[in-house]
């Protein structure tokens, strides 16, 4: 549970295993089977490899001598093959390359896993398929390859536009190649390009990220990505920090780095639709919006996180899988059996009210409490939170808001929900062994 409060503003990326909720996931002894999956399903490829490391990354990334191009598109299209069949859908309403960095894979790689997608579920004709471009020359010539394999939608990794920053983040490019790609993204995709930007680096003061971010709003397109950067263990900027080489902004800093930006986006006429997502022309991500709205989806490639019911199996119950890590071990299993999941994990109706609670509170809409009640029909909100002294509290504050339209944070308890899911969820389980205990005894022996 610890993995999903994570300080906040940061990366909600539903690709890697750090960022998933996949923790969440327990198996409840009177085990309810989950609401039916709807049409809505989206496909995650994760392309494992990098040119470089960068200081900060801790994402299930591979920096290989060389990459064996056909085998990897084989087995992409072999696992996405066989988890649609295991799942049974017959549309996918998005799919999203991410990594690594799959702007360095080949757009003949691209366009396989598509045919693929298309010859065993329908891909929505207006569906959106992303693909994460490095502003590394490499991926950017290959741009237009991309766009002619489907992609659709472009979301570039600037993180900074300042040489210093970029240093510290061992980046493999300057601002300049950030610029350049990010022209050529939005001559090739107008109105349906993102940039990935990050703030609290070392060195970065509340001033220079304003100044910064003023640059990322005269250059970039209709979607912008604002990730806090989080010091993972393991990584080369977190022993440099731990030996005093480098020193992260304090949390009064980035905090004020957060609202000044939101105040500017604004002022710029984004919108802001997530914790860390902001749109406009309502150019919002409908691939995330599914992670948040707790919808289905399959993750395909090394490392790749899915959340499906794999019908095939006869079984009823949305499940967490994870493939394999390691690309060549992934890949082997993918040969042998068609498939790399190494691990399976049965939502339980709690362990799927989590989600929908931890997701979809990072959305400035929050939970209605009609989507609530698709995953909870025997309890609203009002039944699980509403009567909690402490979530009353968080009302009073004017952090939480739980009324007519469902549940969501005030803009204010948007930048403090680290601290107000510990108590959503202790209510919700509290609920759950409690309340929702009593009546089922109560329905077995009446
Ligand atoms: C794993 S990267 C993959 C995309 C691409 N390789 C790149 O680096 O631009 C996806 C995004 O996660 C974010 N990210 C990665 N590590 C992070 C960290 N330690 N803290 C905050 N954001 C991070 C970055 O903004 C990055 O654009
Ligand atoms: S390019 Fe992206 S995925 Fe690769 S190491 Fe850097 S941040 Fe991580």
């Amino acid at each position: 549970m610890a993995r999903c409060l994570r300080p906040l503003f940061q990366r909600s990326g539903l690709m890697c295993p750090r960022t998933q909720p996949g923790e969440l996931a327990r198996v409840h002894s009177s085990q309810k089977q989950n609401p039916p999956d709807s049409e809505q399903t989206s496909l995650y490829i994760h392309w494992p490899f990098c040119l470089k490391r960068c200081s900060y990354c801790n994402f299930n990334k591979y920096i290989p001598r060389s990459v064996d191009n056909e085998v990897m598109t084989e087995c992409l299209q072999q696992e996405t093959r066989t988890l649609l069949q295991l799942s049974r859908v017959s549309q996918i309403s998005s799919v999203f390359f991410g990594g690594g960095t799959p702007s360095l894979a080949r757009a003949s790689t691209v366009a396989a896993v598509l045919e693929t997608v298309s010859a065993h579920a329908r891909l929505c004709e207006h569906a959106e398929v992303t693909l994460e471009v490095n502003p590394a020359p490499a991926g950017r010539t290959a741009l237009p390859d991309f766009l002619s394999a489907g992609v659709n939608r472009f979301s570039v990794g600037v993180q900074a536009l300042n040489e210093a920053s970029l240093r510290v983040l061992g980046r493999d490019h300057d601002p300049q190649q950030a610029l350049q790609t990010l022209e050529e993204a939005r001559t090739l995709c107008p109105g349906r390009v993102s940039v990935d930007v990050m703030f609290g680096i070392p060195g970065q003061s509340v001033a220079s990220w304003e100044s910064e971010l003023e640059e990322v709003l005269r250059v970039c397109d209709d979607h912008v990505s604002l990730y806090q950067l989080t010091l993972e263990r393991g990584t080369h900027l977190y022993k440099q920090v731990q030996q005093g080489e480098v020193s992260m902004p304090s949390d009064d800093v980035t905090a004020s780095m957060y609202r000044s930006a939101r105040k500017i986006l604004e002022q710029a006429g984004f919108l802001q639709y997530e914790v860390s997502n902001f749109a406009r022309q309502n150019a919002v991500s409908t691939h995330n919006l599914g992670y948040w709205r707790a919808q289905p989806y399959i993750g395909v490639g090394p490392g790749a996180h899915g959340r499906f019911v794999p019908r095939a199996l006869g079984v009823a119950h949305r499940e967490a899988r994870t493939q394999t890590l390691e690309p060549d071990y992934w890949m082997r299993e993918v040969q042998q059996h068609g498939h790399a999941t190494r691990r399976r994990i049965q939502l339980s109706q709690l362990g799927l009210l989590e989600e929908v609670l931890v997701m979809g509170l990072r959305l400035t809409d929050g939970i209605s409490h009609q989507h609530w009640a698709a995953f909870s029909p025997e309890a609203d909100l009002h039944q699980v939170l509403g009567a909690s002294a402490d979530i009353q509290e968080l009302q009073q504050r004017g952090i939480l808001i739980l009324d007519d339209r469902g549940l969501r944070c005030s803009w204010e308890g948007l930048a403090l929900l680290d601290s107000i899911l510990p108590v959503l969820l202790l209510e919700l389980d509290t609920f759950f062994h409690t309340d929702m205990q009593m009546d089922r005894e109560r329905s077995e022996n009446p």
